[in-house]
């Protein structure tokens, strides 16, 4: 059979020995939704629920993003695509370090080169400091469009850094910022066609 270049990357990720996170993990969690929308969602590292499933998600942050996002007609079966920076949940759900982050940042970028999307959506400080190579939080950097350069693409994809949801079902009052991140996204589509 053959395979294709997701399969190959996903199974470059399950046998990189490289890092410790494989051996504590239960699963590996690569990605879900649909590769060819155009539309990726990049989020940190996988909680206890992604772990057990072996999908990104699916847990309780995972919940309300598929409810914000279906808000703005978006649904991971149709028209967007879903992965995190770390493919192996951090023991405990600690934060991801930097030695990590760095470690599979090369994988998360030719992820993207794959998938070839249009536009990347940067959920939470991880994704986004990693992906803009920025040192700001989170809070400065949301709510506006960035650039994400991707070499092996030979140009740079736009990028929308937002508020993790995790963060969201801890400060309920931040979701105020998170619908307007949305709406901009929402809006961006709409301009660009796409669905
Ligand atoms: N949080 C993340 O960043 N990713 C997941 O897959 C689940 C929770």
């Amino acid at each position: 059979m053959l395979l294709s270049a997701e399969d190959e990357l996903r199974a470059a990720i399950a046998g990189f020995t490289g890092s410790p996170l494989r051996e504590t993990a239960t699963n590996l969690v690569f990605a879900d939704g649909v590769p060819e929308s155009g539309l990726m969602f990049i989020g940190e590292a996988p909680g206890a629920e992604e772990d057990r499933l072996g999908r990104p998600f699916v847990g309780q942050s995972g919940r309300l993003l598929d409810r914000m996002l279906a808000s703005i007609g978006l649904d991971r079966t149709r028209n967007f695509y879903i992965t995190n920076i770390l493919p192996w949940r951090p023991p405990g759900n600690r934060t991801p370090t930097d030695g990590e982050i760095t470690l599979f940042l090369p994988f998360v970028l030719r992820h993207i080169a794959l998938v070839r999307p249009r536009h990347l959506v940067l959920l939470g400080g991880v994704a986004a400091k990693a992906l803009l190579r920025s040192r700001e939080g989170i809070t400065r950097l949301r709510g506006r469009w960035h650039e994400v350069p991707v070499e092996e693409l030979g140009r740079p994809v736009p990028a929308l850094a937002t508020l993790h949801p995790a963060y969201l079902l801890r400060n309920p009052a931040a979701k105020r910022e998170a619908w307007a991140d949305l709406l901009l996204l929402r809006r961006r589509l709409d301009a660009e066609g796409q669905p």
